[in-house]
């Protein structure tokens, strides 16, 4: 049966860029004919220091922002990892069949460990491997994600992969990253070379799912662009990597493509295109915004709603899980 998985960090805020390449698209997913699981990866957030209150406070905003943008936990498993013992028990598995040469060539790794990378928590290392565990604990076969998580879904394949091949068995699937839309790489407000991230010290550089309508006319307002005027097609933004986040932006809040954008605004310049793009991002934002307020007036509920998802989720993992150990050769007498 086909099983979409996907999971997001819960450290920190969300940005428009968490958004669009992964939330509004889980809600998209759901009530095709693949059961949907998504995740709160709270055991991936603790590879860098957290602080215990703010951390506990983040995974309630993480299961707020997946509800707000329209996953509805009774028609997916909405959970937190840590909640779920079998993510952790798998990935010690993959731990002895992923390569230790794997994990340093993520370039996710690179950019968290900074230059004193034997400095970095060994979980910060060993990171893609609880993300196949996440993914293969479940058996999925697609994985909805941004552009940035591409290595991590190839690093998954080769562990189920050389699991298969040194067990010779066909127990994972070789799960496939779904990485569609306009909007996988939205990038920073302030510089069309980076990603926008929720880590970056600039905060015009990025609008967080918390931001007002003031801010987040603002920060379009104030994007950085080019002079010119918006051509009439896709094509000739090539060289234009600003011009072409704000379109891919508008895209894909107003489910278009870039050309179907572009044939409106050919011709005119920034002027009129960023008022027009500042009312489509508040209008689409705010109620997300207001339901994530709603939602976390009610931690208790989001308990429970998170309480409820991991039962469902462990009913799914377990078997998976357990045959695992039996084909490795773990003795089970109980
Ligand atoms: P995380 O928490 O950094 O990001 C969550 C999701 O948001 C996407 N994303 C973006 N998409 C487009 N443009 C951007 N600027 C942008 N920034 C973030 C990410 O690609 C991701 O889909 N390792 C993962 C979490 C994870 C996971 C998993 C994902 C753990 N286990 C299993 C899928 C399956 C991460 O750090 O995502």
């Amino acid at each position: 049966t086909p099983r979409i998985f996907s999971g997001i960090q819960p450290s920190g805020g969300l940005t428009l860029g968490n958004y669009l390449g992964a939330l509004k698209r889980f809600a998209a997913l759901q009530g095709g004919k693949a059961e949907t699981i998504y995740c709160i990866v709270d055991l991936h957030a603790i590879t860098v220091w957290q602080e215990p209150e703010i951390l506990r406070q983040r995974i309630r905003e993480g299961a707020a922002a997946f509800m707000a943008s329209g996953v509805d936990p009774a028609q997916s498993i909405l959970f937190n990892q840590s909640q779920v013992p079998a993510h952790a028990e798998l990935a010690w598995l993959f731990n002895t069949v992923a390569r230790v040469g794997w994990m340093y060539r993520m370039t996710q790794f690179k950019d968290k460990a900074g230059k004193n990378s034997e400095n970095a928590s060994l979980g910060l290392l060993a990171y893609p491997a609880l993300m196949a565990a996440d993914i293969l604990v479940y058996q999925a076969t697609a994985v909805p994600v941004g552009e940035d998580q591409k290595q991590h879904l190839e690093l998954t394949r080769d562990i189920a992969a050389k699991f298969n091949h040194d067990y010779g068995v066909q127990h994972f699937p070789m799960t496939e990253p779904l990485i569609e839309g306009a909007a996988t790489r939205v990038m920073s407000l302030r510089d069309g070379a980076k990603k926008m991230s929720k880590s970056d010290p600039s905060d015009a550089s990025r609008i967080n799912l918390t931001d007002d309508a003031d801010a987040i006319a603002q920060k379009i307002r104030k994007a950085r662009t080019d002079a010119d005027p918006l051509p009439g097609s896709a094509e000739g933004l090539k060289d234009r990597p600003e011009a072409r986040n704000l379109v891919n932006i508008f895209a894909a809040l107003s489910d278009q493509t870039p050309d179907q954008v572009l044939t409106r605004f050919e011709g005119q310049g920034f002027g009129a295109f960023k008022p027009a793009l500042a009312e489509l991002a508040v209008e689409t934002l705010s109620p997300i915004t207001r339901r994530m307020g709603e939602f976390m007036a009610d931690p208790d509920e989001i308990d429970r709603i998170l309480g409820q998802g991991a039962e469902r989720a462990e009913a799914v993992a377990t078997p998976i899980l357990d045959r695992t150990k039996e084909i490795m050769g773990l003795l089970r007498s109980r």
